[in-house]
């Protein structure tokens, strides 16, 4: 008996909420019911590794924390009814969530990827999966013919970023939905750049929808985590015993401050995506950068496709400002905008992606794609919108 599949009416949602509810509703309400046995309207960290048993093979649906965890149960509950998704798992961080979907596959199994991913993706397959016998073919998914070009025999799974991690460059999910059909792979969208605020890939045709919560869904640069929401009952079982049999969950105390942290998610994206706008409005402006990627900027080669397949912009803006010396001297400027990794705090944060994020795809790998050394990226937060743009402005003064 696993706690998945019994999870017992006391600690269990009663049910998930209907995908009709609104976006906020269904943030604060799916898997945070009040709990039963005293009315808190905090779903309760259950900090307990296991589980008091009256004889063998009875208990109340939980037997040992790594298996489930009540806490974790209501987190996935909640991540699944925003997504749109029948189910999902959560692993403590983004990286093991993506390793979790990786290890669904077998040696001599094929993934086509976006070449413009999150650094620590590509170092994932290259350094660590591709030792097991999975194979990967790289390409800018935002050409569908390039896509089509790259399915084999042996393709089993299309990973797609859309926006992609800094270039911010998108991929038209519905097209590469409808041709991994025909090659019968799944398709597998990091959604952490937009959230299931602004985007929604399951309802666009994506089979398995991944985030770092460590960024959005938490909100707040207080917990790292990850999520893979499902579509289908064996994705879900084969995820639960992925927890089950590699161990790589989510504590329970980080699964509240997710929790805690996704009440407020609509409220705040509103708020990133107004200050996002404005702040890649003024760097399009400014003399000094060179050239701005934001798919809210009509001069962004897919803003259209952009407006389509999201209801927002968000908050990633990358700039150009020239040179590593360019980039160094404002960011040893910033004070309201925080020089650091991460992103989708409410907090401001600026980074450089050459010597960061993307440090791990090397000069020629990052040559190859586009990210240059005068490459910033900045996560723009909830503060004050003048105050970011300020602090933008005098920081840009001392290239
Ligand atoms: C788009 C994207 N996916 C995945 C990850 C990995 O997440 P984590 O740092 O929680 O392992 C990151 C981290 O920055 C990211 O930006």
């Amino acid at each position: 008996m696993t706690a998945k599949h019994s999870a017992p009416e006391k600690h269990a949602s009663k049910k998930p909420a209907p995908i009709q509810q609104g976006f906020a509703t269904r943030a604060i309400h799916a898997g945070q019911e009040p709990e039963p046995a005293t009315g808190a309207v905090n779903v309760p960290i259950y900090a307990s590794s296991t589980y008091v048993q009256e004889e063998i093979g009875k208990h109340k649906g939980y037997e040992y924390s790594r298996v489930s965890n009540p806490t974790r149960d209501r987190l996935e509950t909640n991540l699944a009814a925003l997504e749109g998704g029948i189910a999902s798992r959560v692993f403590a961080s983004g990286m093991a969530a993506i390793n979790a979907v990786a290890s669904m596959l077998k040696a001599g199994d094929h993934v086509v990827a976006g070449h413009n991913l999150y650094g620590g993706t590509p170092r994932l397959f290259n350094q660590v999966l591709a030792n097991f016998g999975l194979t990967f073919t790289y390409v800018d998914t935002s050409d569908l013919q390039a896509v089509e070009k790259a399915f084999q025999k042996s393709t089993r799974l299309v990973f797609l970023e859309t926006p992609t991690n800094p270039l911010m460059e998108l991929c038209d999910l519905r097209a590469i939905a409808e041709l991994s059909r025909k090659h019968h792979a799944e398709v597998v969208v990091d959604n952490t750049f937009m959230s299931p605020f602004f985007q929604r890939p399951i309802s666009l045709g994506a089979d398995l929808v991944i985030h770092s919560t460590t960024k959005f869904l938490n909100g707040h640069s207080d917990g790292l985590g990850g999520v893979v929401v499902c579509t289908t009952p064996e994705q879900a079982q084969k995820l639960a015993f992925l927890q089950k049999a590699a161990g790589a969950i989510l504590s329970p105390f980080e699964c509240w401050l997710v929790l805690r942290g996704v009440k407020t998610l609509a409220v705040r994206m509103l708020q990133h995506d107004s200050n996002g706008r404005k702040v890649a409005d003024y760097l399009s402006k400014h003399k000094k950068v060179r050239k701005v990627f934001y798919p809210g900027l009509p001069a962004h080669p897919q803003h259209e496709l952009a407006k389509l397949q999201m209801s927002g912009f968000g908050s990633m803006i990358a700039f150009e400002t020239g040179s590593l010396a360019n980039a160094n001297k404002m960011l040893r400027k910033v004070g309201v905008c925080s020089l650091g990794e991460s992103l989708g705090g409410v907090e401001t944060l600026i980074s450089h992606p050459a010597t960061m994020t993307h440090a791990a795809l090397g000069e020629e790998g990052r040559r190859k794609i586009g990210i240059t050394d005068g490459l910033v990226r900045i996560s723009v937060g909830i503060e004050d919108v003048e105050d970011i743009i300020a602090d933008l402005d005098q920081a840009l003064a001392a290239i």
